[in-house]
């Protein structure tokens, strides 16, 4: 009797002992007596061989039927192999077809990224896009794992809200039963409420922006975690904030390796993503740029190549704080020394990522938080509890939110943050 059901990942565990297992086909060849076909299942890849002598003439025969990506269940004895990737390959007894697919369009050849990307829904069963997936969901494991253990509070954000919290110009609008809602940016602003509920909080879900920028950065639907601390300041949350990218990066080292392998990852360049991570001011970030080819202007934000330009001069993470208050969102406290800049902390990756993190330290004065709201022309009714919040108990505080999509990008060294969610949304794109 073979064991079933064994999942390819598992096989080592059955070496010499027939199993089935069930997948679907993934590649073929033969050569003359012997055929050979490999099996996917999702947890991996195995090899079948398939000899006249051990199977029946019918079974044999249905090599000419095996096409890619037809469902299949496959019985035979498990048989180590250093040469076999994997380690172990399978000499098959039996081959039922389930289904028989036909034309599977997306071929071993390579392929256009927009051919692709229209067939998203089953690009994803390739090897390459299978790694990154699951390692995107280590990734998000790690981060559970890292506040959960800290005793942060777990406390989901609202999706639909009444406002802005990251600027007015990315906003999803929708209509709430005739009243303008819009979809959340960040959760951030209802973070701040729950840390004052429970001291330490994050949320972790979907957040939205109608980014009109066609970069390799940015998309429209994007997910975010998001920690926030009540009695912390700029120093703490940066502190926070390299220890849970150190804490990210070593995990997906020690569970994942292989897939970093499959996609060809320099290991090197993560291994060396070690505390402390460099920290420098707005001011020496502006530095390295003079000279450098870019229109870059003392007083405002960094663009994407200027990122790249800054991170280029460190080997791990740096840490770029108090940019000019003017550039950065409402929430931010404002240095009390030098009220230009903002209390505030952004994340670059090496190797040309661009920002992870952006957070910092919130506004905890009541009238100086609603100078700034006026300011920026933001509908004060909408914030009326926000402002709540500084009223009853305000302490100071922060947090910071890191993409998830950039950081799978950085992590498994990907040219485009597309391939780093399962069904990527961009300006032009909302199918499939
Ligand atoms: O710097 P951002 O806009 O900060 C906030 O939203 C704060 N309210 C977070 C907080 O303090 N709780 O966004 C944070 C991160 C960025 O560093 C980046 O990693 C990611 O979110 N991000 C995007 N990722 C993909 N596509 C986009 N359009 C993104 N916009 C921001
Ligand atoms: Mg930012």
């Amino acid at each position: 009797m073979a064991i079933d059901r064994v999942f390819v990942e598992d096989v080592g565990k059955f070496d010499g002992q027939v199993i089935t297992l069930k997948g679907w086909l993934y590649n073929k060849r033969s050569s003359g007596k012997i055929w050979f076909l490999l099996l996917r299942d999702g947890t991996g890849v195995i090899q079948g061989v398939v000899s006249g002598n051990d199977v029946s003439p019918e079974v044999f025969d249905l090599y000419e039927r095996l096409t890619q990506e037809s469902s299949i269940i496959i019985t035979g004895q498990v048989h180590g192999d250093k040469r076999a990737p994997g380690g172990y390959e399978l000499w098959v007894k039996d081959v039922r077809i389930i289904q028989t697919a036909d034309d599977f369009p997306i071929t071993p050849k390579e392929h256009g990224t927009a051919f692709l990307m229209e067939r998203r829904h089953l690009w994803i069963r390739s090897r390459r896009q299978n790694a990154i997936l699951k390692i995107r969901h280590e990734i998000i494991k790690a981060i559970r794992d890292y506040f959960d253990s800290k005793k942060f509070t777990l406390v989901d954000a609202p999706i639909f809200t009444p406002a802005a919290c990251e600027g007015t110009t990315t906003l999803f609008e929708t209509d709430y039963f005739g009243e303008k809602a819009y979809l959340t940016q960040s959760g951030q602003l209802y973070m701040e409420a729950a840390a004052m509920a429970f001291g330490k909080v994050y949320c972790f879900g979907p957040t939205f922006r109608a980014e009109k920028s066609k970069t390799r950065r940015h998309l429209t639907e994007f997910w975010m975690v998001e920690p926030e601390v009540a009695y912390a300041d700029l120093n703490d949350i940066m502190g926070l904030a390299e220890e849970l990218i150190e804490f990210i990066v070593t995990r997906v080292l020690e569970n994942r390796l292989e897939l970093l392998k499959i996609l060809e990852r320099d290991l090197s360049k993560l291994e060396t993503i070690k505390r402390p991570f460099p920290r420098i001011h707005y001011d020496e970030a502006a530095a390295i740029l003079k000279g450098a080819d870019t229109e870059f202007v003392y007083g405002s934000d960094f663009g994407g190549a200027d990122e790249t330009l800054i991170s280029n001069n460190f080997d791990r993470p740096v840490m770029v704080y108090q940019y000019p208050a003017d550039v950065k969102a409402f929430y931010m406290k404002n240095n009390p020394d030098d009220p230009s800049k903002a209390l505030c902390v952004d994340v670059l990756a090496p190797e040309g990522y661009g920002e992870i993190i952006g957070g910092g330290q919130r506004e905890d004065d009541l009238d100086t938080l609603k100078a700034k709201i006026q300011k920026q022309n933001l509908p004060e009714e909408a914030f009326d509890w926000y402002l709540d919040l500084r009223k009853y108990g305000s302490v100071p505080h922060g947090g910071f939110g890191l993409g998830i999509e950039r950081t799978v990008g950085w992590i498994c060294g990907l040219e485009h943050v597309r391939e780093t969610i399962p069904f990527p949304r961009l300006m032009h794109r909302i199918y499939p």
